[in-house]
C-alpha cells in the first residue's frame, strides 16, 4: 500500500463531528513500515488530536522513532498543510529535507519539505547541557 492509499483509508476513521473536516495521515519510518493516523476530535473542543498526531504515536508506539516522508490528505479545496504543533511533533521525529506531501481527495498534491515548513524550529541545541 503506497502512503497516499494509506492515509486515504484510514481517513475514512477520522471522528470529526464537530468541524465535518477528515484528515487521514501516513508516514513512512525508517523500516519503511508505514503508520497512519486520523483526527479525532472531542466534544470539549481543545482534547481533539490531529491526524499527524495518531500517526506519530502509533510509529512511537510501534518502537520507532524515525519518519522518512509524511502524507496528509483531506477534503479541501486547496492541499491542507499540517497545524504549527503538528509541524513541531513531525520535527521531533523527521530531518529537515523529509517530504510531506499535502494533497486533497479530488488530487491536488503539494510538496513541502519538514524544513520549510518550520523554519528556525526549536531543538535540542537550544536545550544543549540540560
Ligand atoms: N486537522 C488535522 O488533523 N490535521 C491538520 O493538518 C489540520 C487540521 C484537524 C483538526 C480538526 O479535527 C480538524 O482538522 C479541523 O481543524
Amino acid at each position: 500500500m503506497s502512503l497516499k492509499q494509506a492515509a486515504t483509508a484510514v481517513r475514512e476513521n477520522a471522528h470529526a463531528p464537530y468541524s465535518n473536516f477528515k484528515v487521514g495521515a501516513a508516514i513512512r519510518a525508517g523500516s519503511g513500515t508505514i503508520y497512519s493516523g486520523c483526527n479525532v476530535e472531542n466534544v470539549a473542543y481543545p482534547e481533539g488530536t490531529c491526524a499527524e498526531a495518531g500517526a506519530i504515536a502509533a510509529m512511537v508506539a510501534a518502537g520507532e522513532t524515525e519518519l522518512d516522508e509524511v502524507y496528509v490528505i483531506a477534503d479541501a479545496p486547496m492541499p491542507v498543510s499540517p497545524c504549527g504543533g503538528c509541524r513541531q511533533k513531525l520535527a521531533e521525529f523527521g530531518a529537515d529535507h523529509v517530504p510531506v506531501i499535502m494533497g486533497t481527495v479530488d488530487g491536488q498534491e503539494q510538496v513541502m519539505t519538514l524544513g520549510e515548513l518550520l523554519p528556525g524550529a526549536f531543538n535540542t541545541d537550544h536545550i544543549q547541557g540540560r
